[in-house]
């Protein structure tokens, strides 16, 4: 059966920019996200490149990720920045206390994060620990990163390999601040926001992006509270609130829903709940709206993506999944809307990079994979710093499952900087393709790109067999004027209307 939906995207208007950082990665000392999944040491017997694993840096090299958020997470509320410095066989080991109790021998620590942040071209997010730390231990930590003078620590960065400051471009004072990251109230929370943003100093013309952390899911009172209560004064900026939601199949964090061989019903229900961030943010922007009509605060999704349970055999502290086109499914519908919003929404983070949730790479020990969702991150490019304009989407019958509905198509177009425009489109039906006739007000003659799809439901790729999963070229030509591409079921297309 063949459904069909009109798409017309309005080439006269222009919307916000799409923030490259939009396509922002979350890396957090949590199961092997860090060791093995992106640092092996030096004398690993992994191809390395001082110390980074080859393959895993090559994979993130192709998929042009311009920004990093580091050291965590709830992580972040525990970690102090002294133990990851200074020669790695004299740092302390220490106990992740957060994620399975392993021990954390430091060998990631500043120095790694940044060199790593270099290879890769990418801009930094370092979470500061408001949990367990002080203003004085973080004051510290951005002089020792920032001081370009004499000071002790601008020369003890010196003695450990570094001459030059570095660029920090994203600052958060503490991280889910209403959970593991002291159980506060946004009261508590924007008073601290307060006091320790006034000590958050960096040297020279290193001005940070402030992020507050704010609430989750549909909570809207973090944003509220914050702008509120904390204005913009003299010594002290909030220019963010971050916000986190992760979906999960059966929305009960007792029990989440399987990465594989889950029925229909969880690819709906994952789709359906996905979609919901839509009404979070909305929600979150009309408070802004008010409290901040001038737009000066932004709203980062700085955590998001699919958490199922952990998959037999494996660590439970560890979070590792699988990752299938529904995951694919589940990157372009946020990343359609995180377009759509991207005027307050100028950065976001998936969670996580590799091996840990919704991860762009899986690795087993030597072995390396591209997941779903990394193809969709990499088909969506075009879209960094591109323009995005508005869209119209008519004739979608939606896609049903019990008494819920959702849209069978999502889709977003954008213009980037040389003037070619790109339209995004995934079909979230597990068994119907749909037409998509395609208009601009202009004469287009093709669309080519790319197409991702898959025949099960949890098609993924594994380590014997990586490419089940993976996009491959698409085009098609108008006809008498009129240009309709088809979307396969289950599909996710990213093209250039020429
Ligand atoms: O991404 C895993 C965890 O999810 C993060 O550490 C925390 O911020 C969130 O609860």
């Amino acid at each position: 059966v063949r459904a069909e939906v009109n798409i017309s995207i309005d080439t006269t208007q222009t919307g916000p920019t799409i923030h490259r950082n939009i396509y922002g990665q979350f890396m957090e000392h949590l199961g092997r996200g860090i060791y093995e999944g992106v640092w092996v040491g030096e004398d690993s017997t992994i191809p390395n490149t001082r110390g980074f694993r080859n393959d895993v840096l090559k994979a993130l090299k192709d998929l042009q990720v311009p920004l990093l958020r580091w050291p965590g997470g709830c992580f972040a509320d525990e970690y102090h920045w002294r133990d990851g410095i200074g020669p790695r066989d004299k740092r302390p080991v220490t106990i992740n206390t957060n994620w399975g109790g392993v021990t954390d021998n430091n060998a990631f620590g500043t120095h790694e994060f940044f060199e790593f942040a270099d290879m890769l071209g990418s801009e930094v997010y370092i979470n500061a620990n408001l949990g367990t730390g002080s203003p004085r231990e973080m004051a510290a930590w951005l002089e020792y990163m920032t001081a370009d003078g004499d000071s002790t620590l601008a020369k003890e960065r010196r003695s450990n390999g570094r001459d030059k400051p570095w660029r920090i471009h994203y600052w958060a004072i503490g991280n889910e601040a209403w959970g593991c990251g002291g159980t506060m109230t946004p009261d508590y929370y924007a008073d601290l926001y307060k006091h320790w943003a006034t000590f958050a100093k960096t040297s020279g013309d290193n001005k940070p992006i402030m992020i507050a952390s704010g609430g989750h899911t549909a909570q809207t009172e973090w944003t509220q509270t914050l702008l509120e209560q904390v204005p913009e004064t003299w010594s002290m900026r909030m220019n963010a609130i971050s916000h986190h939601y992760y979906t999960l199949p059966t929305g009960n964090w007792d029990k989440h829903g399987k990465a594989l061989g889950f029925p229909e019903t969880e690819w709906f229900s994952t789709l359906f709940n996905t979609l919901k961030i839509e009404d979070y943010i909305k929600e979150n922007l009309a408070i802004m709206e008010k409290l901040d009509p001038e737009n000066k605060v932004g709203f980062y999704v700085d955590e998001w993506g699919t958490w199922y349970d952990v998959e037999d055999g494996e660590d439970p502290g560890f979070l590792y999944q699988q990752n299938t086109i529904r995951d694919a499914l589940v990157a372009s519908v946020n990343l359609n809307i995180f377009h759509q919003y991207a005027e307050r929404i100028q950065m976001s983070n998936i969670a996580q990079m590799v091996n840990v949730l919704q991860a762009m790479i899986l690795t087993d020990k030597e072995k390396m994979l591209l997941t779903p969702t990394y193809h969709v991150f990499k088909m969506y490019i075009p879209f960094q710093d591109a323009t995005s304009l508005p869209i119209a989407i008519n004739g979608d019958k939606g896609y049903s499952l019990g008494e819920d509905k959702i849209p069978t198509v999502s889709a977003s177009a954008a213009r980037d900087k040389k003037g070619k425009l790109w339209l995004a489109l995934a079909n979230t039906h597990p068994t119907e393709a749909t037409d998509v006739t395609i208009n601009t007000g202009s004469k287009i003659k093709q669309a080519k790109g790319s197409l991702l799809t898959a025949k099960a439901m949890d098609a993924h790729n594994t380590f014997k067999n990586p490419n089940v999963v993976k996009p491959e070229a698409y085009k098609r030509k108008a006809k008498n004027g009129k240009l309709v591409v088809s979307l396969p079921a289950k599909s996710v297309m990213v093209v250039a209307l020429d």
